[in-house]
């Protein structure tokens, strides 16, 4: 077997469109567990058009306002990202992409992201963590849908978030 080369540097990649509280928890995790991670924001431009309601500045900006807001800075920065994640992980040297599962829902999606990215790059390894189970309903479109909608979205998103939808969408009803 060739020489051990432990993973310390970790790609935590996503649209983040915007970053939930469900983001959070997998960011400090892979925090916990690496002592170098990368919030890697995708631009996920859709092919007709649809892509997504926060522009890359502002999701790379709320997630650097967020982690601030929540002290998750030493060792954790924020890059937006195009192309392949695999391409870019070699690019900033990274070992590992770090994913949270949420249900089984998520697996099978995973499962063939993970095998299509081993194939692109069998070196970089990729690394689930499961979601803190108060978060396993969170999604960016639930979010996105609520705060569309009037509803409070505080309880899913972090302040800075909260205050970006209600300048978006408009405030919530009481
Ligand atoms: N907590 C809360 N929500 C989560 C979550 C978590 N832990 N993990 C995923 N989600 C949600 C997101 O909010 C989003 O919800 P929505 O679709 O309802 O808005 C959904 O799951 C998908 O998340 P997204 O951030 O879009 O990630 P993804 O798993 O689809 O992957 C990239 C995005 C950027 C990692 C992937 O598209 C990619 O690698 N792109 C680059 C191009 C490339 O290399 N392609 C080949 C990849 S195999």
């Amino acid at each position: 077997m060739s020489e051990l080369k432990l993973v310390q540097h970790v790609v935590v990649p996503g649209t983040f469109d915007p970053i939930t509280y469900g983001h959070l928890d997998v960011i400090a995790r892979a925090r916990r567990l690496f002592p170098q991670v990368t919030v890697a924001v995708a631009a996920s431009v859709g092919k007709n058009g649809t892509g997504p309601v926060f522009s890359l500045d502002e999701r790379v900006q709320m997630i650097r306002d967020t982690l601030a807001e929540s002290q998750i800075v030493e060792g954790v920065e924020v890059l937006p990202f195009t192309g392949l994640l695999m391409d870019f992980c070699q690019e900033i040297g990274a070992g590992g992409v770090v994913k949270g599962l949420r249900a089984m829902t998520d697996f099978e999606y995973e499962l063939q992201q993970a095998d299509l990215n081993y194939r692109l790059r069998p070196g970089i390894e990729s690394i689930f963590v499961m979601g803190s189970p108060e978060f396993g309903y969170v999604s960016s479109s639930i979010v996105r849908e609520l705060a569309y909608l009037g509803s409070d979205v505080s309880f899913l998103v972090p302040s800075v978030v909260e205050r970006r939808l209600h300048e978006r969408f408009g405030e919530p009803r009481k």
